[in-house]
C-alpha cells in the first residue's frame, strides 16, 4: 500500500495532530504525516511531532511582508517534501486564494461544529447561546472562504443540561479525535471525491459513519 504523504499546518496545542500521527502508526492507514508546519513558534504542537519523530518547521507570518509571501513560503515547503494532502489541524490563519486553488481538493480543516452552522470563532458559547441540543464537529475540504467547503464528513454530539462552553469543547474535541483520522482516511485512500462541491463516495453505496457518543 502506497501511503498518501500528508503536511499538518497547526498554530497551537495539536491534539488533533496527535490524533492524526496516532492513526498513522497504524499498518494499514492510508497516510503518513511527513512534515509539520507551525506558524507560532513554540506551538506546543511541535512538541508532539518531534516526539514522533515527525520533521517540523516553523513559518511565523510576522516574517513576512504579505500574505501572499507567507502562503509562497508554505507552498515551497510543501512542495519540497512533496506534499500530496493537506491538513489544517487549529491553524489560525486565513489562507489567500491563491494557495486554497493551488491545494483545492487536497485540502481539509476541521472545525468544532455542524457546518455550515456556527462558522468563525467561539462556536460553542454560540452554540450555547442558541440553546441547540446538539452540536458536533465537521471535516472538510478548504475553500477560500473560512469554514466553507465541501463536507467530507461529520460527528455530532449532544449539548448536556449543565453544559459550559469549556464542557461542550471539551466533548467536541473528543469527537474531532476520532472524526479527522476517519476523515482523512477516507480522502486519503480515495474512497471519496468532490463533485459539484458535494463529497461523494466512489463506491456509491457506503455513508460515512457519524460518530455519536453515548448520551452521558
Ligand atoms: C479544534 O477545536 C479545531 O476544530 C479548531 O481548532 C481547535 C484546534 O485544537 N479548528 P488542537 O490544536 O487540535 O488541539
Amino acid at each position: 500500500m502506497t501511503r498518501k504523504r500528508v503536511g499538518v499546518l497547526i498554530s497551537g496545542r495539536g491534539s488533533n495532530l496527535q490524533a492524526l500521527i496516532n492513526a498513522c502508526k497504524k499498518r494499514d492507514y492510508p497516510a503518513e504525516i511527513v512534515l509539520v508546519i507551525s506558524n507560532v513558534p513554540q506551538a506546543p504542537g511541535l512538541l508532539r511531532a518531534e516526539a514522533a519523530l515527525i520533521p517540523t518547521l516553523t513559518i511565523n507570518h510576522k516574517d513576512f511582508p504579505t500574505r501572499e509571501a507567507f502562503d509562497a513560503a508554505l507552498d515551497a515547503a510543501l512542495n519540497g517534501t512533496q506534499v500530496e494532502l493537506l491538513c489544517n489541524a487549529g491553524f489560525l490563519r486565513l489562507h489567500t486564494p491563491g494557495f486554497v486553488e493551488r491545494w483545492r481538493d487536497r485540502h481539509l480543516n476541521i472545525h468544532p461544529s455542524l457546518l455550515p452552522a456556527f462558522r468563525g470563532l467561539h462556536t460553542h458559547e454560540r452554540v450555547m447561546a442558541a440553546g441547540c441540543k446538539i452540536s458536533g464537529c465537521t471535516v472538510h475540504f478548504v475553500r477560500p472562504e473560512m469554514d466553507e467547503g465541501p463536507i467530507v464528513a461529520q460527528a455530532a454530539v449532544p449539548v448536556l443540561a449543565g453544559d459550559t462552553a469549556e464542557t461542550l469543547a471539551a466533548r467536541v474535541l473528543e469527537a474531532e479525535h476520532h472524526l479527522y483520522p476517519h476523515a482523512l482516511a477516507l480522502v486519503a485512500s480515495g474512497a471519496v471525491f468532490v463533485k459539484g462541491e458535494r463529497v461523494c463516495d466512489s463506491n456509491k453505496q457506503a455513508q460515512i459513519p457519524l460518530f455519536s457518543p453515548p448520551l452521558a
